[in-house]
């Protein structure tokens, strides 16, 4: 093996754990079309719940937004989004745990950020 090839896939190797873990990543997908969560949201436009990019928008990507946005997902319930939801709630997500709520939280905030419409 010429080194090159050598350090090519000592690179693949390191990076492949890191992208299975990344935010937005093909497989919180799956795990958040399992959950029912593209029945009420969708990336771009209003469903039922808001549209991921307006979530993205809204909220600074740090620990303490993906946290609590992590409990809302277990929770549910209604608040920020009132005006554009007309106060319907967010269904509560009890078969979660924190982690995977965390990463779908993540998810959304990795997602391109819109700005919402006037409600
Ligand atoms: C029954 C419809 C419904 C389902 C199913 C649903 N949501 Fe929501 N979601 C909503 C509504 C409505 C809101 C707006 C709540 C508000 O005004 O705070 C919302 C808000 C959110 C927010 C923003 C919360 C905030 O405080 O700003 C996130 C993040 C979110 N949903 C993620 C998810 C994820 C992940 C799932 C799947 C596990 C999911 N939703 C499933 C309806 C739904």
């Amino acid at each position: 093996m010429s080194s090159v090839v050598r350090r090519l896939s000592l690179v693949l190797a390191l990076a492949a754990p890191v992208a299975a873990f990344a935010a937005g990543s093909p497989q919180v997908k799956q795990e958040m079309i399992a959950a029912g969560c593209f029945a009420c949201h969708a990336v771009s436009h209003k469903v039922v719940g808001p549209a991921y990019g307006w979530i993205a928008y809204h909220y600074h990507n740090n620990p303490a937004t993906i946290a609590r946005l992590g409990h809302k997902i277990i929770s549910g319930g209604t608040g920020y989004w009132n005006a554009w939801t007309g106060g319907v709630p967010m269904v509560p997500h009890p078969q979660l745990t924190l982690a995977q709520a965390e990463q779908m939280a993540s998810w959304v905030m990795a997602q391109k950020p819109i700005a919402p419409p006037k409600p």
